[in-house]
């Protein structure tokens, strides 16, 4: 590394456990780029007064995780549309000295779908997201801007699921949990938003049998790799799209931004993530 090697990281808040400089490591050796991908734990006290002189840190740009999405927000004086309606970024950028926004993780969730079913989105009335949370926004912008045509968000606490209808108006039908099994008969898409399945938390336990035997089921989480979702989908004979895809094809604009090619996810890099996974016992 020199002076002139174009730095970049990913910040949260903690983030250790993070997979980004993987993927972003892989790419710069595959490109043969002078650049650097690296780690930085700051914590939520310091993050205010670290993003509003980011340039200071010497980095081109940043990946921006769990819980520092919103003080991206605030900090970045130019959004791309989906951070703004989203008032969450993940992508920091500078450009002439300023700082630059941008939300991926919706064009992660969607390329993650189109890479496994092109088809996915057409004529779909209704698709079943669970949870309210972050992760939940970000998916139900990209299903409504997909034409899908309703989303039914089920979740424990109806009331952020009604804060997600007034946020995105009325093709968003906030459900309280136990009217789960009800809104799954026919349904032919089915994503997971919760930490249920994640690891050291409870399974996603709920019976997959009133689904349409066309249908999709996807999970944001990826540790473990295979959920009991997605576990139980496959058990059913059902189409399912785990939550890894949708980690890798989120750092794609990032990596384009500061290093200037546009990378790919490709077979290669979804194997070296998976072996990172099942050196750590966390693929099931
Ligand atoms: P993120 O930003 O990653 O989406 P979050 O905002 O903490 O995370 O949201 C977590 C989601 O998992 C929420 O929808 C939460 O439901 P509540 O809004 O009722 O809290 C859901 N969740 C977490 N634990 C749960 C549990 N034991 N049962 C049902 N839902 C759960």
């Amino acid at each position: 590394m020199s002076e002139t090697t174009r730095r970049a990281a990913i910040i949260g808040h903690p983030v250790a456990h993070s997979r980004s400089p993987l993927i972003h490591g892989y790419w710069l050796e595959k490109h043969g780029i002078d650049g650097a991908y690296g780690r930085l734990d700051v914590a939520p006290e310091a993050i205010d007064a670290f993003l509003s002189d980011f340039k200071a840190s010497g980095l081109v740009g940043a990946n921006v995780t769990v819980p520092h999405k919103e003080a991206a927000f605030r900090a970045a004086v130019e959004l791309d549309p989906v951070a703004a309606a989203l008032g969450a970024v993940n992508t920091l950028w500078l450009e002439e000295g300023r700082l630059h926004g941008a939300n991926t993780d919706v064009h992660g969730f969607l390329a993650n779908l189109d890479a496994a079913e092109p088809d996915w989105a057409r004529s779909l009335g209704e698709a079943v997201v669970l949870g309210a949370g972050g992760a939940s926004r970000a998916i139900i912008h990209g299903l409504l801007e997909r034409g899908v045509g309703r989303v039914a968000v089920v979740n424990r606490t109806l009331g952020r699921a009604e804060a997600l209808r007034d946020q995105f108006g009325s093709r968003v039908h906030p459900v309280a949990w136990r009217d789960l099994p009800g809104r799954l008969a026919g349904c032919r898409l089915l994503v997971n938003t919760t930490s249920l399945g994640m690891k050291g938390q409870p399974p996603l336990d709920i019976d997959l049998s009133p689904l349409s035997p066309d249908a999709l089921v996807s999970d944001a989480v990826y540790v473990p790799l295979q959920t009991p979702l997605l576990r139980a989908a496959k058990a059913q004979g059902l189409a399912t799209v785990d939550g890894l895809g949708m980690l890798l094809h989120q750092a794609v604009p990032g990596f384009e931004r500061w290093f200037g090619v546009r990378p790919e996810v490709t077979p290669e890099l979804r194997a070296l993530a998976i072996a990172d996974l099942a050196a750590k016992g966390q693929l099931t």
